[in-house]
């Protein structure tokens, strides 16, 4: 038996139920928070949050001297075991990135991981052992404010996006100084809440869960992902916390998952007001049974559990069991031998040099050309410009959701960035979205708005039923475009927003999602030209909120859109297609696809499928070129495009180069009509596109 194994044995023997119950409850030190319990090991870990929307900026920092003191007292417990600090380090630390669903937008999982790491050491600096990321989950429903925190609607993109945040958390030794123990999280279906209002039921079929919801967990428990969290969602009629199918059967079954599993804030014990629990006790049983080890905040186990083990209801190997996951996460991330932070760390290791040019590399592959009339981008040409909007002085507001630990004094404000970046001569005016920016616009010679939502209206619980741009904003477009000066609109959301009119009404349209601490000059870099826009949407457009759901791998219908027949499904006051399509993006070159090559007519293991990519501007430029399938016929309907791999390629002005992909078989399993999952014969179409609409397409047969 493993050293490991031997050890968790062996302080197990020792433990009385009390303390393997303390090891089961996770706290934090809100204002009623009683240290004694720790020095009487009732608690397990502690969550550095002063609350449940700590997303929404509403958490003072945690530090090194902070989770000392708590470890100290924890340690004064009879068997002195450490605690494990958790915080939701979603996207940066003290270096704040741009939003999850930006980097998604990079389609560079390499640059994720690179960033998760920088934000894991900088963590580690200041106490905390764990994060409660990557949040994976799909989401195809852009009101629902936790958009901004996955990857978007696709499985695939998803899927590798995951691994890599897992990757760059973890490192590959968890008991090194600068790795933090990840969490992939809300397991699972948590996107699909009814009408994008969070905390809502769920209802999807097992293929959908299968083939679409879980592929990003499958991912991380693969990448050695060290923790689990259970979503609040009732899903199907049984509540995520309580589901043993999923979080027992599927995810150790047949996964191997060998970490732990946290249950989301108060989960356990909202098991009463889903319905599924008479009381906490009740509650506390369903959730352990499931395989929830840790109880985050509820203090259900601690409260109920001994007496549910002592009359009974409760065997004391599923107790064991639980400590036993939880003791092996926290050797494993060398707690025991060093339970202690060093408060020297912090100066050395936060907000680094390089770690800011890599908040801004990544700010730069984020952000997304979606419109670029008459190449009016990048501003070369124009002496005076106007800035106008309410995000012409944004700094904190550049973070997004969840960046409990990022400063707004750390970031330089957007006007500041914009003025360092412009190139020599340019006469910038800057006015908010006000009166003073219509005088201001007739003296300039083009106009930049930057506008968009403020990050308190992203993340949890920021659902909106509009998607519009919030209130007022529309107005001031239309007012600024009424001007006649040549109109750029860069739009700052953590969601897609249904900006119909304004892209009408602009030359040109640059998505900023929530870019972080550098994304004033990532901006100007972009805008200026310094850099060229390389991000792709992640997630569709809509034209309206009307349209939602919309994603590009719908199923095909009986009736399937079509300009001319009567009877396809359509709206009548609404084209069918999205504003703007998966995978969509432009930059500041052109790129032509020819000569598809399908590596032969029938797959048998794997197949070549290849074109060539020419660069056909004046500019260099990054293409993200992407392989799609269609399975034409299948036991069950298939979607009319999936996403199966994508590589960017740089291309200097006129250069060609033939890009190919591997398709494997197994790539085109998927959860067949008798609910097994494999391959089935038929015909394929293959694509090699610039988007999930374009591209060329090719045909083979299995
Ligand atoms: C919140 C979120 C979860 C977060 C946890 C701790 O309610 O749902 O994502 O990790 O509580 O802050």
């Amino acid at each position: 038996m493993s050293s490991t194994e031997n050890f968790i044995n062996h302080l197990l023997a020792q433990m009385t139920l009390e303390e393997k119950l303390g090891q089961l409850n996770q706290s934090y030190p809100h204002e009623n928070f009683d240290p004694e319990l720790l020095r009487q090991g009732k608690v397990g870990s502690l969550l550095n949050a002063s609350g449940a929307l700590t997303g929404q900026g509403f958490s003072e920092s945690s530090s090194a001297e902070v989770c000392n003191h708590f470890q100290r007292l924890a340690l004064e417990a009879r068997l002195k075991i450490p605690l494990l600090f958790g915080r939701d380090v979603v996207h940066g630390y003290r270096t704040v990135f741009p939003i999850p669903l930006a980097q998604a937008a990079s389609f560079d999982p390499e640059l994720v991981e690179e960033a998760a790491a920088v934000a894991a050491r900088e963590a580690r600096a200041e106490g905390i052992r764990w994060t409660f990321a990557p949040m994976v989950d799909i989401a195809r429903d852009p009101r629902w404010g936790r958009v901004a925190e996955g990857a978007g609607e696709d499985p695939l993109l998803g899927a590798r996006i995951a691994a890599a945040a897992v990757r760059g958390f973890q490192g590959n030794d968890l008991s090194r100084p600068d790795t933090v123990v990840a969490c992939a999280k809300h397991f699972v279906g948590y996107g699909a809440a009814e009408g994008g209002r969070d905390y809502e039921s769920g209802e999807m079929s097992e293929a959908t869960l299968r083939d679409i919801y879980l592929p990003p967990f499958e991912s991380a428990v693969r990448a050695g992902v060290g923790t689990i969290m259970s979503a609040f969602i009732d899903l199907n009629g049984i509540p995520a916390t309580a589901n043993r199918r999923l979080l027992t059967d599927l995810l150790r079954g047949e996964w191997g998952f060998d970490g732990f599993v946290v249950s989301d804030w108060n989960s356990v014990a909202e098991l009463v007001s889903h319905g599924v629990a008479e009381d906490r006790a009740h509650a506390a049983r369903l959730a352990l049974y499931a395989g929830v080890d840790m109880d985050m905040v509820s203090g259900a186990y601690l409260d109920t559990l001994a007496e549910s083990v002592r009359n009974g209801q409760v065997p004391i190997e599923e107790v064991d069991e639980a400590v036993r996951r939880i003791l092996r996460i926290k050797h494993r991330a060398g707690l025991f031998e060093n339970p202690y932070t060093d408060p020297q760390r912090a100066a050395r290791d936060l907000l680094t040099d390089r770690a800011r040019q890599l908040a801004r590399r990544m700010a730069c592959r984020s952000m997304v050309l979606l419109k670029n009339k008459g190449d009016i981008l990048p501003l070369q040409n124009f002496r005076r410009i106007l800035v106008a909007g309410n995000f012409v002085h944004a700094r904190g507001e550049l973070y997004g959701t969840w960046s409990p630990d990022g400063r707004a004094e750390d970031a330089t404000p957007l006007h500041e960035a914009l003025r360092q970046t412009a190139p020599r001569g340019t006469e910038l005016l800057f006015a908010l979205n006000d009166d003073r920016a219509f005088h201001l616009a007739h003296r300039a010679d083009v106009v930049v708005l930057v506008m968009g939502e403020h990050p308190i209206r992203s993340g949890e619980n920021a659902n909106v039923s509009d998607l519009g741009l919030p209130p007022g904003q529309a107005e001031f477009v239309e007012m600024m475009a009424g001007l006649g000066k040549p109109l750029v609109l860069v739009v700052f959301a953590g969601r897609p927003l249904a900006i119909t009119r304004q892209v009408a009404l602009a030359d040109a349209v640059l998505y900023a999602w929530h870019p972080g601490m550098e994304g004033g000059a990532a901006l100007g870099e972009i805008l200026f030209g310094q850099e060229s826009p390389s991000g792709r949407l992640p997630i569709t457009f809509p034209r309206a909120t009307g349209q939602i759901p919309i994603y590009y791998n719908h199923k095909n219908s009986g009736r399937p859109v079509s300009p001319q027949g009567p009877f396809a499904t359509r709206y009548l006051d609404l084209p069918s297609t999205p504003l703007f399509p998966f995978g969509y993006g432009l930059t500041y070159t052109t790129f032509e696809y020819a000569n598809l090559r399908v590596g032969s007519e029938v797959l048998r293991g794997a197949i070549e499928v290849s074109a060539e990519v020419t660069n056909t501007g004046s500019r260099s430029g990054r293409e993200l070129v992407q392989l799609y399938v269609r399975d034409l016929v299948g036991s069950r309907t298939r979607p009319v495009r999936e996403l199966k791999d994508f590589r960017h390629v740089e291309l200097q002005p006129g250069e060609t180069r033939r890009v190919t992909f591997i398709l494997r078989e197994e790539d085109l399993a998927f959860t067949r009509a008798d609910g097994t999952r494999g391959v089935e014969p038929g015909t394929f179409h293959v694509w090699i596109a610039p988007d999930s609409q374009g591209g060329l397409r090719g045909e083979f047969v299995i």
